[in-house]
């Protein structure tokens, strides 16, 4: 038994069977049956990881218990970490976290019995991790190249304030991808710099493989930031216009995490184009999220 973080700690081994057994239950689809409970906690809204979850949870059979978090006793100030015993001694095998604040989970993890909190799978920490998101990025691109060594990945956009890019690139660098970003200056992490090269969005499009474009967080970003903020002049400058589309190789394809803002990050007509993987990653995300949970429960 085991919690599900951060992918960037699992060895590549455990991802490419995550990986593969997400498809092979892709594959399948079929509803299984079991004992195990689990908790949905989101502090932070979502539609597709929070649907997502349950969806691979009713698939597993698992019983599922509803706490809305603001009207659970962590209204009255108790903390996420005697919350989460609570549900341990009430019963539940596995909470799954969405929480604003980064990394959440090291304090509870270590000042806590292990028999005595829930399995715990992050569902995204603050700017941190996404490590769900990244599993089902992982399948999509496994299921349309078959492998990863090699591949040229461009990830696009608002790249300090996206966990998703955060996961994304330390696993795919790891995993023998030719990593490369492209976004506003002030939205260039300088530690990224250790898993690919920050270029020009329109250097080497043509080679890329996959361009992975990521949402503006306007709910993370600075006032001044939002103030100056052009959906038009980002659009043109960072964003996949039918030129830049047309550039792109035959096999290559386009993802993002979503929801997508469309005319930003993604002309409206090309979210849904031949090219683009978007729903296809969202339905991955099932089958992703149900190796996951079967992965923290292996004995
Ligand atoms: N990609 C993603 O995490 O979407 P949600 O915020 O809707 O879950």
């Amino acid at each position: 038994m085991r919690h599900f973080l951060n992918i960037n700690s699992l060895s590549n081994s455990d991802v490419i069977r995550l990986v593969e057994h997400s498809i092979k239950l892709k594959q399948k689809n079929s509803n299984e049956k079991s004992d195990k409970t689990v908790v949905n906690l989101f502090f932070e809204n979502s539609t597709r990881t929070y649907s997502s979850f349950q969806m691979a949870e009713n698939k597993l059979g698992f019983q599922q218990i509803i706490i809305d978090p603001q009207h659970s006793s962590m209204s009255k100030g108790e903390s996420l970490s005697d919350t989460l015993k609570t549900l341990k001694a009430i019963g539940i095998d596995v909470a799954i976290v969405r929480h604003t604040t980064n990394s959440w989970y090291e304090n509870i993890i270590s000042e806590n019995d292990p028999e005595k909190i829930p399995q715990l799978v992050n569902a995204g920490d603050g700017s941190g991790q996404h490590p769900s998101q990244s599993l089902l990025d992982l399948v999509t691109i496994y299921e349309e190249f078959s492998h990863f060594d090699g591949l040229k990945v461009r990830i696009i956009g608002d790249l300090s304030h996206s966990r998703v890019a955060r996961s994304n690139a330390e696993i795919l660098n790891k995993l023998g991808v030719e990593v490369s970003f492209s976004g506003p200056e002030n939205w260039q992490p300088k530690d990224f710099k250790q898993f690919g090269q920050f270029v020009d969005i329109d250097y080497e499009l043509d080679k890329q493989d996959v361009v992975m474009f990521l949402r503006v967080q306007h709910e993370r970003i600075t006032q001044t930031e939002h103030q100056y903020f052009s959906s038009r002049q980002y659009h043109g400058k960072y964003g996949l216009t039918l030129s830049r589309y047309k550039k792109l190789k035959d096999n290559a394809i386009v993802m993002h995490p979503a929801p997508v803002n469309r005319d930003v990050e993604i002309a409206n007509e090309l979210v849904e184009s031949s090219k683009s993987r978007i729903f296809e990653q969202m339905r991955n995300g099932v089958f992703a999220r149900m190796a996951i949970l079967k992965f923290v429960l292996e004995e």
